[in-house]
Formats: C-alpha cells, structure tokens, sequence
C-alpha cells in the first residue's frame, strides 16, 4: 500500500469511531459501549455495538464487525483507499498526493469529467420532464402508474423533443466535442455528424451504489422499436458490473434482495414497498453481479419475466448466483409477464405472498428439464430421472443431497431408494473423473469449541492485562489453532509487553474485510461468564482446552524417532496438569 502506516493511523485516531458511526446509525449508550440498529442486517431490537475503548465495531446479530475503515468500506462499499480519503477529509487531513502515473491520471481525471457530464445531463433530463416540452413524457409516467415521488427519487426525466438539443445545451455549459463522444451520449454519422444519443424520451438515470450517474436507459412513449435505448459503455459504465436501483436497494435492510429484468419493474417494485429489487441492465446477470450481490446478501428472488426468455434468463443466473454462495429461489409470476404488471393487477399483498412462496432454484431447474421429457413414457420418464440424479450427485453435502432425492422422488413420484441409488452411481463416476476442489468456506470447520476458547482467551487478554504473563509463560501464539488467531496473538502479545493495547490497529494489520470481521468477533466475544471467581475459573478452562489442543496437534505431527520432541511434548503436558495448582486473579 502507498500510504504509510503512520498516516493510517493518524487518520484513523482522528476519526473517533462513536462518532463517524453516528453519522450512519442512530446509537445509544448502554454501559461503556454503545448499541443501535445493524445496517448491515435487518432487525428490530438492536445488536449492533460500539465499542469507543477498543474502537471497533460489531454485531452480535450478523456477526458484522471492525475498525472504523472497516466500517466505511462495508457501509459505503469503498475500497481501502476510498475509505481512507473519506475519513481523511473528514478530519482535515489532506492526503499526498498519490505517485500516480500519467496515465492513470488520464484515466481518473476522464472519469471524473464524464461523471459530470452525465450529471449535467441527468439534470436537464429531469429539468425537461418538467417543461411544457414534456407534458407528453410526464403523462406517460403518470399513466403508467408512477407517482410524483417516485418520478423524483429515481430522477427520471426526458431527453427532449430534437435530435442536437442535450449536445446543444452540453457545449452552451462548455462541454468539449471530445468530452461528449467518451460521455456516449452522442453518435457520430457521416451524413448527419453528432446527434444525440436520446431524444423524445422517457429518461431513467442508472445509478452506481453511491447514487452517481453513470448512464442512461430511455424508453419510447409508445409501441415504436426499439422499446428502449440504453448508454454504450463508458469509462464510467459497466454494465456487467453494476444493476439498476442498487443504490437505493443496498439500505433496503431486507433479508433478501429481488433481481428482475426491467427498469419499470424495478420501478414498480420500490413503489409498492418492495425496495430491495433491483435489474441488470439490459444484459445478462453476470458472475461480477453475483458477487456485486453478495456483498449485500445471501439470498436473491429472481422475479423475471414469466416468459419463456425469463425462464431462459433465469436458468442462466442461477448457476452463477450459486457459485457466489447466493440462496436463489425463482418466483413464479403467472399470470401476468412481469412484476410491474403483477403488482398493478392484483396489489402488492399478493406479490408478498407470491415471493413467500418462491421456488427453491434448484427444483426450479428440474421443473423446466420435466418439460423435455415424456413424462407419461416410462423411459421418458427414467431418462429424466437419470438426468435429475445427476444433478443431484454435482451437491457437495450428503445432507443436501439427500433432501433433494426426497423433494425430488416426491415430486414426480418415483422411489426414493431408486432415484437414491441413480445419484449413488453417478458419485461413483464421478469420483474418478470430476472432482470438484472444496471451495474454503465448505471445507470442515477446526473444532468449533476450541476456536471459542482462543476467542475468549485474547479477549480476556484485552480485558485484563494482568493475566498476561500468567497466560503467555504457558501459551504461545504459535499454540492457536486457527491462523488468524495465531497472528492475532502475536499482535496483541506485542502491545501487551509493551503495556499499550490497540485493537483498532491490529485490524489495520489485515486487508480481507472477512479477516477484520473474524477480528472484531474476537475482541468482541462475552467475557464475563458471571461472579470474578467464575470468570477466573473459565479463564483457567480456556487455558486448559488451548493448551491440550495445541499438544494435541503436535503429538501428531511429532516424528516418533524425535526425543527431544517427545521430551518437549512431555513436559507440555506437565504443564496442563500444573494448571490444577494454579491460581489467577483479575
Ligand atoms: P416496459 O415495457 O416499459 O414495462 O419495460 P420493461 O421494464 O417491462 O422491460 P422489458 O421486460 O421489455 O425489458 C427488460 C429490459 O431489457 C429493459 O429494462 C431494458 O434494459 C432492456 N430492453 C428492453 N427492450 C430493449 C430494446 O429494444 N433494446 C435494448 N437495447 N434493450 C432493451
Ligand atoms: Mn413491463
């Protein structure tokens, strides 16, 4: 990283993490920390807390947790960074210069221009809708259902009635030619030269997560094709990597988010409360949204359209939101084509329900291979089977597997033993040729208890120095099971020789936002267990567990012919029978 870790440190002592919190959520002190909502999940009674000794936050709810720079990027979804301008700015702190090349500035100061093109053109747009000129476009949005405040908070507008009126009004504001073909909001022709991009349309501003405008969707206030328009790619526009109404989605604080395929429906959905829906932009999901999506939930509803591109659509999401990690459950529409005519036609309570009873995804996907086999055929139907069983066989868990045999055998009614040992064969198979690596976060958790232990362990650390040489002259950060922990020991023993403790700081020492939060989970772990004797008697406990733990794991490494390992191991042994004899106090 460019800045130095003094500045980081500088930056982050000057922002107090009460009080940049505050800005955000609604706290309130109880005891020595303070406790409100968690923006980060939905809930109603607060667990989300912070802490001004350790300056760290983070919730018991959702497990949600950090240092103040961990805070911004999650809030506000910065980089490193972005995070640190952010709270430098905040305090005054004016950061150097970054040693950039001059290219990259090229690149940045471009961006930077082209945001604000689009700004200027956004708010003409929305200037226009307002004009005699766009009587018209205000009418349609109106028919269509949309009220005032919806019109203002998406800040839809109309692009104007003639060909060269937004160029026009750009170069009046002393936007350049050059400027203006990077915008994309003009096309260049040999017969016609520049003309713009949009005109006599419904304007609908896309939006990246922190609400700037980085393009343009418009749609033709009739039957006239083609239906809608959307901003080439830019050096600001991703389509791939950004969906429509996220912005506004992101604090929606629903446990799940709605992805659907049109701007309308998005619309539509934010307006009868469903504020969590958002769109991709006229493109296929791709895997960047997916992982866009995770970093806002765990769950998605596909609401597509009911028809047989919809379907199409959301076979091919799915997969990609699974290998994100995402739950997806697909909600079924019929009826009607979309959600917008969903919801005018039979009201929102109805489509609470339909996303209530949304379909697992992966029963989804057998539903539609059903479709293309003869069910009433008995090697039709096998044929079938044969395919579902091989699907089944791809889930990694027996567990899962198993209780998809059972949805799957009662659904189109076959045995469950038979379709059981279809899956079985197909393991067999595949255990020779495609065995998929276990992804990090599937493979098998050390032992929970232990990990428990060492978590207590270093919080008690924090909480009463005094244990220190007690704990330390028996456990070395190296006796940890976990790694994280085994670097956090380390860490904190440092500051603990030294007499000063600064949890904050050890954050800093780790980039992963994952690795903060398993860091505040540590420093945040209960610590009183009742009475100062029963505290002082589970600290013995924990002593006890991470020490057996750790001459555990090296009895099992250790090489047999190895004696003064064995000689070692021994004596590490003594000392936990040792642990019966010895008393601390807080
Ligand atoms: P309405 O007819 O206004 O209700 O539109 P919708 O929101 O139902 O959109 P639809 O389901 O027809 O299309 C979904 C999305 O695909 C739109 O939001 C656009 O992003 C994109 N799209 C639709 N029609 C066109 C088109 O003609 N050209 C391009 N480039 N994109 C389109
Ligand atoms: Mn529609």
């Amino acid at each position: 990283m460019f800045y130095s870790d003094e500045l980081i440190e500088e930056v982050r002592l000057r922002n107090d993490i009460v009080d940049v919190i505050s800005g955000y959520v609604k706290l309130q002190r109880k005891g020595s920390s303070y406790f409100g909502l968690c923006p980060f999940h939905n809930e109603k009674s607060p667990s989300f807390s912070v802490s001004p000794q350790k300056q760290m936050y983070y919730c018991f709810g959702c497990g949600a947790g950090g240092n103040v720079f961990t805070f911004i990027r999650q809030y506000e979804n910065y980089s490193f960074p972005e995070a640190l301008k952010l709270l430098a700015d905040r305090a005054g702190i004016t950061l150097p210069e970054e040693d950039e090349s001059a290219e990259n500035r090229r690149r940045r100061d471009l961006r930077t221009a082209v945001l604000e093109v689009n700004k200027m053109a956004g708010k003409y747009y929305y200037y226009l809708l307002r004009t005699e000129q766009g009587a018209r476009a205000m009418a349609y949005l109106k028919d269509r259902g949309l009220t005032d405040e919806t019109i203002r908070s998406f800040g839809l507008g109309y692009a104007g009635r003639y060909s060269d009126q937004l160029s026009r009004y750009l170069k009046q504001q002393g936007v350049s030619d050059s400027l203006l073909k990077e915008s994309g909001l003009v096309q260049i022709s040999e017969k016609q030269g520049m003309y713009d991009k949009f005109w006599n349309r419904v304007m609908f501003p896309i939006m990246d997560v922190n609400s700037r405008v980085i393009g343009f969707g418009g749609r033709v206030m009739g039957d006239a094709k083609p239906k809608y328009l959307n901003s080439p790619e830019t050096v600001i526009f991703d389509k791939g990597r950004n969906l429509y109404g996220l912005h506004a989605a992101r604090s929606s604080r629903k446990k799940y988010m709605l992805v659907c395929e049109g701007y309308m429906d998005v619309i539509a959905m934010h307006q009868a409360g469903f504020t969590n829906a958002v769109a991709s932009l006229g493109t296929a999901l791709t895997a960047q949204h997916a992982s866009l999506l995770k970093r806002y939930t765990n769950e998605v509803i596909l609401t597509y359209d009911s028809d047989e591109a919809g379907v199409r659509a959301a076979l091919r999401a799915i997969p990609l939101l699974r290998e994100a990690g995402i739950m997806t459950r697909v909600l079924h529409m019929e009826p009607y084509k979309d959600p917008d005519e969903f919801i005018k036609a039979l009201g929102k309570e109805t489509f609470q329900e339909r996303i209530d009873q949304a379909q697992n995804s992966f029963l989804f996907e057998i539903s539609v291979l059903e479709k293309s086999y003869n069910m009433e055929d008995p090697e039709g139907k096998t044929r079938f089977c044969r395919e579902a069983a091989r699907r089944i066989a791809d889930f990694e868990q027996e567990i899962e597997r198993e209780n998809y045999i059972e949805a799957v055998a009662a659904k189109y009614q076959v045995s469950f033993e038979g379709l059981r040992k279809m899956v079985m064969s197909w393991l067999l198979q595949g255990a020779f040729v495609r065995k998929k690596p276990v992804r990090r976060e599937d493979a098998p958790k050390k032992d929970e208890g232990i990990r428990k232990s060492e978590r207590l362990l270093l919080s008690w650390l924090l909480e009463y120095p005094r244990l220190y040489p007690a704990v330390s002259s028996r456990i070395a950060p190296e006796d940890f099971s976990d790694g994280l922990y085994r670097k956090v020991a380390e860490l904190l023993y440092r500051q603990l020789e030294s007499g000063q403790t600064n949890t904050a700081w050890i954050v800093d020492q780790f980039e992963d936002p994952e690795e903060q939060k398993a860091i505040a989970e540590i420093f945040n772990t209960e610590v009183r267990v009742g009475s100062v004797k029963e505290t002082e008697k589970a600290v013995l406990e924990s002593m006890r567990k991470v020490m057996q733990n750790a001459v555990e794991e090296k009895g099992r490494r250790l090489d047999p012919s190895d004696i003064a390992g064995l000689q070692e191991l021994i004596a590490a042994k003594r000392k936990i029978q040792e642990l019966n004899g010895l008393h601390i106090s807080l």
